[in-house]
């Protein structure tokens, strides 16, 4: 929500579809300490787990994603721990998604905290395919074969098309926010930079 009030940026359009929150729970805590062999404590939690507080930036057209990145981080209390880039460079299963670990401040009633939060930014037809993805994989009972796994690439190449098309479209013409949608997206310039 405080992320949420502070993305209310003036655009043609509203760059963020929508915006989801999670908080992990503590059997999610507990067997990630456990499973990367790390004594299960609120202070190892707290230390070595990033992504206790977790949100998901859904946007409409990906150069949103960049925009409401920068905004993000162009907030002076807001600094970037750790960012992982999967749409300039794609898991091989083919998830796309920029995910950035930052720093938050958080006022309680003892004083000023600093919080770590996983966000995830995408674009609805990304995030379209993450989630039946994690479906497929994880809640299926049938086997996940090889073939699937190929087949979830080639949709995600596909996707990746139809968001181009869109940041056409959505530009209309005009030459100056297609450069996503002309593959200037591999050759980032500075405004990517972040
Ligand atoms: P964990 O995967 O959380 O152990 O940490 P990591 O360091 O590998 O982080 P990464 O940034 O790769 O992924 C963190 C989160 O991104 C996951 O918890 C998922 O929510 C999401 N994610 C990463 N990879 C995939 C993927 O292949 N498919 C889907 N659907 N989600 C993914
Ligand atoms: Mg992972």
């Amino acid at each position: 929500q405080t992320l949420d009030s502070e993305f209310s940026i003036k655009h043609q359009h509203n760059p963020i579809h929508h915006i989801e929150t999670r908080v992990k729970s503590l059997n999610s805590i507990v067997k990630k300490l456990h499973d990367t062999g790390i004594p299960i404590s609120m202070d190892n939690a707290k230390k070595n787990l990033h992504d206790i507080a977790g949100v998901r930036v859904v946007c409409s057209f990906p150069e949103d994603v960049r925009t409401i990145a920068k905004a993000l981080l162009s907030q002076d209390d807001i600094i970037l721990i750790e960012k992982k880039d999967y749409i300039l460079n794609p898991k091989q299963n083919g998830y796309r998604s920029l995910h950035l670990i930052v720093s938050i401040p958080i006022y309680l009633a003892n004083g000023k905290r600093e919080m770590k939060v996983e966000v995830q930014l995408r674009t609805i037809a990304m995030d379209m395919w993450a989630s039946l993805e994690h479906e497929l994989r994880y809640k299926s009972d049938r086997n996940f074969s090889d073939s699937d796994a190929a087949r979830l690439r080639l949709c995600s190449e596909a996707i990746s098309e139809i968001d181009r098309e869109m940041q056409r479209i959505c530009a209309g013409g005009t030459l100056g926010k297609i450069m996503y949608a002309e593959g200037e997206y591999n050759h980032p310039i500075d405004v990517w930079d972040i």
